[in-house]
């Protein structure tokens, strides 16, 4: 697991690199399937229920699933990646969003609040915790900011599959009660949130989700071990930084 997710956040952060305007997201997942290539790995996303990508490429109101496609970066923009990778058998899944140069204050504010909430959520992932525990964590983050949090998506449990038990949603769910956490889980954890309102539609393509309202998205997502003590982190890096400087 650990060598499966540093190769996915290696190559997100080398993808993250190359988000500059005039860069076309088909561009930016062509890319990404050469260093995953290049480090013995396969996409997890690729096939995945007939996706066509290799990474998500979600730009501004695009929540997640962007389907890399002929779309520009502009200055201004925030780009959404995340990338699924399999090596040796296990997945590594993460997430992050970043400014394309300077952004709006309202969607930079989104963009930190929605980190802070990753990694309440993450700090809630402690054995004897319920899943409840982290949803809660990045709902109060992400809602007491004034922002939204999307209903229809939800992190999960990972390992050798992309997807398993249990559910992580970003929201808790009244009367249901979510299992309970052990060592040697592992979560991905990923509030994916909005500047407006939570609600979400599909764009023609299948897979795009987009904002109802329009208006920008954010999505952080972390592969966590669940430990005696303290999380771990499989996933972790430095701060994502943006190619393009905000001034
Ligand atoms: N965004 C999903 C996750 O992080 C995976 C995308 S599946 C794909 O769990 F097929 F859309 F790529
Ligand atoms: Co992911
Ligand atoms: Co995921």
């Amino acid at each position: 697991m650990r060598a499966a997710c540093q190769a996915a956040t290696g190559i997100m952060q080398q993808v993250a690199a190359m988000v500059v305007p005039g860069r076309r997201t088909k561009e930016l997942d062509e890319a990404a399937a050469a260093l995953i290539k290049a480090r013995g790995g396969k996409s997890a996303f690729l096939g995945y229920r007939g996706y066509k990508g290799n990474i998500c490429v979600s730009v501004n109101e695009e929540v997640v699933h962007g389907l890399p496609g002929e779309r520009r970066v502009q200055y201004g923009d925030v780009v959404s990646l995340d990338v699924g990778v399999v090596l040796g058998g296990f997945v590594g899944d993460t997430a992050t969003s970043v400014a394309v140069g300077m952004i709006k204050f309202e969607t930079q504010r989104l963009l930190d609040m929605t980190e802070k909430a990753l990694y309440a959520g993450i700090a809630a992932a402690r054995a004897g915790n319920r899943v409840e525990d982290i949803s809660r964590a990045i709902q109060q983050t992400v809602e007491g900011a004034g922002f939204g949090v999307v209903r229809e998506f939800v992190g999960h449990g990972v390992g050798r599959k992309l997807h398993e038990d249990p559910q992580i949603p970003n929201f808790v769910e009244r009367g249901k009660k979510s299992p309970v956490l052990r060592a040697g889980m592992a979560l991905a954890i990923e509030p994916m949130t909005t500047q407006g309102r939570p609600e979400v539609e599909l764009l023609r393509d299948g897979w795009t989700v987009v904002t109802k309202d329009g208006l920008p998205s954010a999505h952080f997502e972390h592969t966590v071990a669940v430990t005696e003590g303290e999380p771990e982190i499989l996933t972790c890096r430095k701060t994502t930084p943006s190619a393009v400087p905000a001034s």
